[in-house]
């Protein structure tokens, strides 16, 4: 069994260093992030705030989130292009607050790791979701470096982008994803640190590779 579990602050770039690794040694990329994403977005739809505790669990309820060949589902419906944008990043972190929303994305996540090996990406993945994973890793990056990814992300996918407001989104959002109450960003005492302030993407995966195949033997 092999579970890498890739914990870390918004905006690092986990996503697509996740998914390289993850096809580097032939293992499920899992966003956990996205399940958050998408219940964020049914929240925003359907005028659930987040502070209705009773309001999101009507909700969570009669809610399916499902991966399907890489793609989001939300009941039944292919959200992974709606969930990219700044408003659901926001609706997301806040929603994720609530300890109701934590177990069902946990159960979801437990449940997928329980049944292959597993590249496993979010905020507590290593402390919370999978304890006893082979490889945590906590990545990050100065906020800086992070805002200026994000930024260069959304317009090389043609999408509209404004610097100082992706930095000051990812400030509130760090600063929310760590001071919840339930379940916090934080690093796992046994998690492996990597600043990739000054890593190109190509020096990141390495890095991630390197960690793993010194931790569990396997190599590619
Ligand atoms: O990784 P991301 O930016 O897609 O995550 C969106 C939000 O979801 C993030 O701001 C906080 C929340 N999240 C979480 O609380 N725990 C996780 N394991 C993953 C994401």
């Amino acid at each position: 069994m092999l579970r890498v579990a890739i914990d870390g602050p918004g905006g690092t770039g986990k996503s697509t260093i996740a998914k390289a690794v993850a096809s580097r040694f032939g293992l499920e990329y899992i966003d956990t992030g996205a399940m958050y994403r998408a219940l964020g977005l049914k929240a925003l739809r359907n005028g659930v705030p987040a502070e209705d505790e009773n309001a999101v669990k009507a909700m969570l309820d009669e809610t399916v989130i499902d991966f399907a060949g890489g793609k989001t589902m939300l009941d039944g419906e292919d959200v992974s292009g709606l969930i990219r944008t700044n408003e659901i990043s926001m609706a997301a972190s806040n929603i994720s607050k609530l300890a109701i929303v934590r177990a069902k994305v946990d159960e979801v996540s437990r449940f997928l790791a329980s049944t292959k090996d597993v590249v496993m990406e979010g905020r507590d993945i290593g402390s919370t979701v999978i304890p006893d994973a082979e490889v945590k890793i906590f990545m990050t990056a100065a906020p800086e470096v992070r805002a200026k990814r994000r930024y260069d992300q959304l317009r090389e996918a043609g999408k509209e982008a404004d610097y100082d407001k992706i930095f000051n989104e990812i400030q509130q959002r760090d600063y929310q994803d760590s001071h919840r109450e339930v379940s916090p960003l934080r690093q796992a005492e046994d998690a492996v640190y990597l600043d990739t302030s000054d890593m190109t993407i190509e020096e990141n995966i390495d890095a991630v590779a390197d960690i793993i195949t010194e931790k569990t033997g396997r190599a590619v």
